[in-house]
């Protein structure tokens, strides 16, 4: 899709400020720093529209973006953040867990993981949860500009049998340094939002 036109519409902590009307709705899940804010930018064509940053935890509430009036991309705050205390990190998760598990114009979900590394234990609790709800998945292996190309299928065995996923499964390598893998991104989403 051609982007113009994003706008933050809300960062929302409680289901009474979730969008009204009727777009369908694309969320991002994953572990802290793993690059939720840095997908959305490239997808959307823009530096810093949603903030990133080098210390985790930078997202900390839902950030509705209306992309094209067509199509909300929904920021989550990453999980497995060990800086915040417990308290706010039950927070973090109840607000999370209900959105995903009763947003009705939710279409899919893309989980980010990092193709560097085998998925860690919070990676394979989300993708089971999200599998239990039936929520349609994509897994994004990010960052793969630091990996050596030679290393990339090794990196998706490994990561496939991290998470336990089908030959059928979605996954997709990703950059957003190179911009790989951004049109491969923008074909599912295009097809789980109905576009
Ligand atoms: P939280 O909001 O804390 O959950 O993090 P996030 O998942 O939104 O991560 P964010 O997009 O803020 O990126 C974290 C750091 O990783 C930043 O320093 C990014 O520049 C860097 N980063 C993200 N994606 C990539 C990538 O594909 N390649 C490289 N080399 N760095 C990346
Ligand atoms: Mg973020």
């Amino acid at each position: 899709m051609e982007v113009h036109d994003v706008e933050l519409t809300i960062s929302a902590v409680a289901p009474k400020q979730y969008p009204k009307g009727s777009l369908p709705e694309v969320a991002l899940a994953g572990r802290s720093n793993v690059g939720k804010s840095s997908l959305i930018n490239t997808l959307i064509n823009r530096k810093a529209y949603a903030r990133t940053s080098s210390q985790p935890g930078k997202t900390q509430t839902l950030n509705f973006y209306n992309v094209e009036s067509t199509v909300y991309f929904v920021d989550v705050p990453g999980y497995g953040f060990a800086k915040v205390s417990k308290t706010a990190r039950e927070k973090f998760g109840q607000m999370i867990e209900t959105y995903l598990s009763t947003r009705d114009r939710l279409r899919g979900v893309i989980l980010l993981v990092d193709a560097r590394h085998d998925p860690s234990d919070d990676d394979i609790s989300m993708h089971e949860w999200l599998n239990y709800y039936n929520i349609p998945m994509l897994v994004v292996a990010t960052k793969s500009d630091k990996i050596a190309r030679g290393k990339w299928n090794q990196a998706e065995s490994r990561i496939r049998k991290g998470l336990n996923m089908t030959p059928d499964d979605a996954y997709i390598q990703f950059s957003a340094e190179t911009k790989q893998g951004k049109d491969a991104v923008w074909n599912w989403i295009e097809q789980q939002a109905g576009l």
